[in-house]
C-alpha cells in the first residue's frame, strides 16, 4: 500500500476503533489537538508502565518524579528557552505557507538518500548473492556524488545554525532550487525565529512580572528538583530521575496526526553523572533505549539513529533515535549529552548551590546529564503503524489486524458467549470475574463470533474465549490466538496461565 494510503488507513482506523479522536470535533476540531479514546488511553498507558519498568523499577540508581508544569518564569529564563527555543521559519509568498527552514533543508536531503538506495536496491536486484553494498557505495559514481552533495549541504547547515546565521539558511534554500511543496515556486521570504513557548499569566494581575509559560519539556522540573531527589533519597551519582508528563509547544507547523501537537505527553530521563564520564553513559544510554525499541518487536530496517548536525544550546553530543514512520524516517526519541548547562545556569539564577558532594573523590561538583527524552504520543504512533496490518486469508477473504506486542493490548482478553440464553452469559461473566482482575477484559454478546473475532482483531486483542453448551458440561472453552487464529479447547482452570504467559509485560524482556 502506498505510504500516503497506509497514514490515512492508520488514522481513520484510530478514530474509528476508538483510540484516537480529532479534538473539539463537535466543534469543527482544534487543529493539532487530539484525544485518545477508550482503547487509545489503555494502550497509550501500557507504553508508559513499560518505560516506567524499564527504566524506573528494574534500576536501582534511577527513580521518578512528577513535577507541576508550571514553573517559576526564571527557570525558562535560565535553561535558554525564553531566548533560544526557536524554530527558524520561512513563508513562501505564493501559497502563504510557512515551513520550518531546517525541515525543507532536511526533506531535501532525504530525497537525496531516497535516490541513493533506490540504486542500491537496483544493484542488489542484479547482482543477486554478491552484492557488496560497502564496495557499491565507495565505487559508484553517481552514489559517490550524491554523498558528496549530502556531505556539502549538511556542512553548510550545520555552519549556519552554529553561527544563527539566519541569512546563511535563506541562500541555502536558495541556492539549492528548493521550491515550495504546495505553489512549487521559489517566492520566498526571509527566514524568521520564533520562539515555541506558551505564555499565560499567574492570578489577576498583567504583565511581564507575571507571565509563566507552558511548560515546553518536562527536564526542568528534573533539574530544579534534583537535590530535593539526591538528598531525601540519598542518591549518588550516577542516578536518574524519571518524569512523564505533558509539555506544551506552539508549534508553526503542526501536522502528520499526533507526530508533531501542540500538547504532548513527554517520558524522560535525566541521568546525573560525574564530569568526564559523558561520552561512556551517552553510548550506554543510547544502546540501551534502542534495545528498548527492538523488545517491542521493531525491526532494525526500521530503526536508526541520526546524530544532530545542529546540537541545541545546552548539548555536546546529542541523535535521535528515528523510526520509519509511513511518512519516512523522523525523530521518536532523543539522547543528549546535556553538559552540566542546566544545572549551572540554575546556579546562577537562583544564587543557589547545586553541586554535589562525590564521596568517592571527595569533592564538589556540578553533575553532567545524559537525557533520554521520548514523545509518548510519537511512541504509540510507531507502535500503531507498525501493527495495523491487512491480511490475506486462505479463503481470500482479508481481515484487518492489529499485532500489537500482547502486552501492550488496550484489552487482553475478549469473552464471547456464543449464544445469549441457556446459561452461557452466566457462565461467560463468571470467567470474566476470575480473570479481570489482572487483565482488561471485554464482554460481548451481539453479532456472530466470526464478526467479534474481526471486531477483536482490529483493536489488537490477543484472546478471544468463546463459551459454548459444552462448556456448562465439561468447564471448557474454546480459546482463539489472534496472530496465528488457532483455536485450542482448554479448561477453564487453565486459562489465567495460558493467558498471562503471553500477555504479562515480563515477556517483552525475553
Ligand atoms: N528535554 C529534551 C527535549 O524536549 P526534544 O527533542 O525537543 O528534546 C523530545 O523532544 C521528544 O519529544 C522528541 O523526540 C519527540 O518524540 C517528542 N516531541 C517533541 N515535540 C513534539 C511535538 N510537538 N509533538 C509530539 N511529540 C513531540
Amino acid at each position: 500500500m502506498p505510504s500516503e494510503d497506509q497514514f490515512k488507513k492508520i488514522i481513520s482506523h484510530a478514530k474509528e476503533f476508538g483510540f484516537i479522536f480529532p479534538n473539539s470535533e463537535i466543534y469543527d476540531g482544534l487543529s493539532a489537538t487530539y484525544d485518545y479514546g477508550q482503547n487509545g488511553v489503555e494502550l497509550k498507558n501500557n507504553i508508559k508502565k513499560y518505560w516506567w519498568l524499564s527504566m524506573v523499577q528494574l534500576n536501582e540508581n534511577i527513580v521518578g518524579l512528577d513535577a507541576a508544569i508550571f514553573m517559576h518564569p526564571i527557570t525558562w529564563k535560565a535553561s535558554g528557552h525564553v531566548d533560544a527555543f526557536n524554530d527558524p521559519l520561512i513563508d513562501n509568498k505564493d501559497s502563504k505557507k510557512r515551513y520550518r527552514a531546517d525541515v525543507l533543508l532536511e526533506d531535501y536531503i532525504a530525497k537525496i538518500e531516497g535516490k541513493i538506495n533506490k540504486d542500491i536496491t537496483k544493484a542488489k536486484k542484479r547482482f543477486g548473492e554478491a552484492f557488496n553494498e560497502d564496495e557499491f557505495r565507495n565505487t559508484n559514481p553517481n552514489v559517490l556524488r550524491r554523498t558528496d552533495e549530502i556531505n556539502r549541504i549538511n556542512e553548510k547547515m550545520k555552519a549556519a545554525f552554529e553561527d544563527n546565521n539566519l541569512k546563511a539558511i535563506y541562500d541555502l534554500i536558495v541556492d539549492l532550487n528548493i521550491v515550495c511543496p504546495v505553489s512549487g515556486s521559489k517566492n520566498w521570504t526571509d527566514v524568521r525565529q520564533f520562539n515555541l513557548m506558551f505564555a499565560t499569566e499567574l492570578g489577576s494581575v498583567a504583565g511581564d512580572a507575571s507571565t509563566i509559560y507552558l511548560r515546553p519539556e518536562t527536564a526542568q522540573g528534573i533539574f530544579s528538583n534534583y537535590l530535593n531527589v539526591q538528598k531525601s533519597g540519598r542518591m549518588k551519582i550516577p542516578f536518574g530521575i524519571a518524569q512523564i508528563g505533558k509539555a506544551f509547544r506552539n508549534e508553526i507547523i503542526a501536522r502528520q496526526f499526533i507526530f508533531r501537537m501542540r500538547e504532548f505527553e513527554q517520558m524522560e530521563m535525566q541521568f546525573f553523572i560525574q564530569p568526564g564520564t559523558q561520552q561512556k553513559w551517552y553510548e550506554h544510554w543510547k544502546e540501551n533505549r534502542i534495545k528498548w525499541h527492538k523488545s517491542l518487536g521493531i525491526s532494525n530496517d526500521n530503526l536508526r539513529f541520526h546524530d544532530h548536525l545542529k546540537l541545541a544550546h545546552y548539548a555536546d553530543a546529542a541523535c535521535d533515535i528515528e523510526f520509519n514512520f509511513p511518512f519516512g524516517f523522523k525523530e521518536l526519541e532523543g539522547i543528549h549529552s546535556r553538559t552540566d548547562f542546566d544545572l549551572k545556569q540554575h546556579e546562577e539564577y537562583s544564587k543557589k548551590k547545586l553541586r554535589y558532594f562525590d564521596p568517592e573523590l571527595n569533592e564538589n561538583y556540578i553533575p553532567y546529564v545524559i537525557e533520554t527524552s521520548i514523545g509518548l504520543d510519537r511512541m504509540f504512533l510507531a507502535i500503531l503503524s507498525h501493527s495495523l496490518n491487512e491480511e490475506k486469508l486462505e479463503d481470500g477473504t482479508f481481515r484487518t489486524v492489529l499485532n500489537l506486542p500482547a502486552p501492550l493490548a488496550p484489552i487482553k482478553v475478549a469473552i464471547l458467549p456464543l449464544v445469549r440464553k441457556d446459561g452461557l452469559p452466566e457462565k461467560a461473566r463468571d470467567i470474566m470475574k476470575t480473570l479481570q482482575i489482572n487483565h482488561q477484559c471485554h464482554y460481548e454478546e451481539k453479532d456472530s463470533i466470526g464478526k467479534r473475532y474481526r471486531r477483536q482483531d482490529a483493536i489488537g486483542t490477543p484472546f478471544c474465549i468463546t463459551i459454548d453448551h459444552d462448556s456448562l458440561s465439561d468447564n471448557s472453552v474454546t480459546i482463539r490466538e489472534r496472530d496465528s487464529m488457532i483455536q485450542e479447547r482448554v479448561p477453564i482452570a487453565e486459562l489465567p496461565a495460558i493467558i498471562d504467559k503471553k500477555v504479562n509485560i515480563n515477556t517483552l524482556f525475553n
